[in-house]
């Protein structure tokens, strides 16, 4: 639905669904008090008063209340979905009509609206971008350099983007200062690894329906989303391989319990394949053609280019529908592989993402992030900056607070001790 009810353009699948996004963001909340905390001392400060924000996120109840804290502190956003697969349609409708939130984001967008989005988002002139995946930021940078003085910097939520932004800066074409949010401890130590662990199991049972107790789960690298799956697939009952291309990873996931192996060799052994490496075609011909029939593959890394599904359609003899998100590829050979939510991000696409309690310490970085671009602008050098220490342990203090658990401090004593180096053996 494209509009301009109540007052603000947009582009929601349908405002009737307003009310069901407004009961789950309210939901959300109740696992998110750092980020509540946050938008309420937002709510007095303004740090955003008059300045323009884009924000490029998949459309989730988290998000909704990372959104709503940038309103709170007076930023005028525009919100756009940061994957064609992941935007939750409810929570998009209510943040348009409770919220007043400009929001251009419909589940299942082909790619040409996708990249419209991105180009309203742009047309918004923004002065602060959050982006996840640096599609408005290489968009920006590549065909909108003349913008780039409107811009106070940007923010980066996830590994995928901090590696195009690192290359663009190699290249010289990164001309301001971004955050690296995902750099921060209280960011990947937790929605990497038990964010993407626990939200990429959900999005293939809800997928798919089967026990996972038994089957032999091939985790495609060992990165913190790797660990975080392996982990907890281990933990569901499954034998879990890993391949990695990193000899330390490789190690640690053997140090983990995990049998490691080259994908030629987990290729014919694994029921479950689940991608999470951020590089293209992990998976792919010389692999597919040696799984066993009826191998389902799935991806949870940011883009949907890590199996090769071009190689899968071309030796399809049928692709058939077979559950929501969950597509069957009859192939030549006489086998089928299984493929979920079209490759993409399955835990967005199937399932609702990383749970609220681990998006909070995460969208705490996001806005603390566009806070520090502000309360530093001009001073920043272009390139990547990572999140303040201080403000990562404010996190975390915070997180553990809001948990009700708590923690033991130094002595004088002992800070005395750690910070000389006379007393030895
Ligand atoms: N990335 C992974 N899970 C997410 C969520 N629940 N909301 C926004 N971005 C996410």
């Amino acid at each position: 639905m494209t509009g301009t009810t109540p007052r603000l353009k947009h582009e929601v699948k349908d405002l009737a669904l307003a009310p069901l996004g407004r009961q789950r963001i309210e939901w959300a909340g109740r696992e998110m008090p750092v980020l509540k905390q946050i938008r309420d001392r937002f709510e007095k400060e303004k740090p955003f008063a008059g300045l323009r924000l884009v924000a490029c996120a998949h459309v989730t109840t988290e998000t909704a209340h990372l959104a709503i804290a940038l309103k709170a502190g007076g930023a005028d956003p525009v919100l756009i979905a940061s994957n064609p697969l992941s935007t939750q349609d409810d929570v998009a409708a209510s943040l348009v009509a409770d919220h007043e939130i400009p929001v251009f984001a419909q589940k299942g967008e082909d790619s040409g609206t996708y990249n419209r989005h991105v180009q309203i988002a742009l047309d918004h002139r923004p002065n602060i971008i959050v982006d996840d995946g640096s599609d408005v930021v290489a968009e920006l940078v590549q065909h909108r350099q003349h913008q780039i003085a409107d811009l106070i910097g940007s923010t980066e939520e996830t590994t995928t983007g901090i590696v195009r932004l690192r290359a663009m800066f190699k290249e010289g074409v990164l001309n301001f200062p971004a955050v690296n949010v995902n750099d921060a401890d209280t960011k990947h130590f937790f929605d990497n690894r038990y964010g993407t662990g626990q939200s990429t199991l959900d999005g293939i049972i809800r997928a798919t329906n089967i026990l996972l107790a038994g089957k032999t789960v091939v985790v495609i690298g060992y990165g913190w989303c790797g660990k975080g799956t392996a982990l907890r697939a281990g933990g569901m009952g499954a034998n879990v391989i890993v391949t990695e291309i990193n000899h330390i990873k490789a190690i640690e996931a053997v140090m983990d319990g995990f049998r490691v192996l080259p994908m030629a060799e987990a290729a014919p052994l694994g029921d479950i394949f689940i991608t999470v490496t951020g590089n293209k075609h992990v998976v792919r011909g010389e692999h597919f053609d040696l799984m066993k029939d009826g191998a389902i593959v799935c991806n949870s890394g940011h883009f949907d280019l890590e199996l090769d599904l071009k190689y899968l359609a071309a030796n399809a003899k049928e692709i058939k529908d077979v559950r929501p998100f969950t597509e069957e590829y009859k192939l030549t050979n006489g086998k089928s592989v299984v493929v979920l939510g079209q490759g993409r991000l399955i835990n967005l696409a199937a399932a609702e993402g990383h749970p609220s309690a681990v998006m909070d310490m995460s969208f705490a970085n996001q806005a603390l992030a566009c806070e520090y671009l502000v309360k530093n602008k001009g001073k920043l050098a272009p390139g990547l900056h990572s999140i303040p220490r201080e403000v990562d342990e404010e996190i975390a203090r915070l997180k553990l607070q809001a948990m009700g658990i708590f923690i033991d401090s130094l002595t004088a004593d002992q800070i005395e001790y750690i910070n000389s180096w006379t007393s030895g053996t």
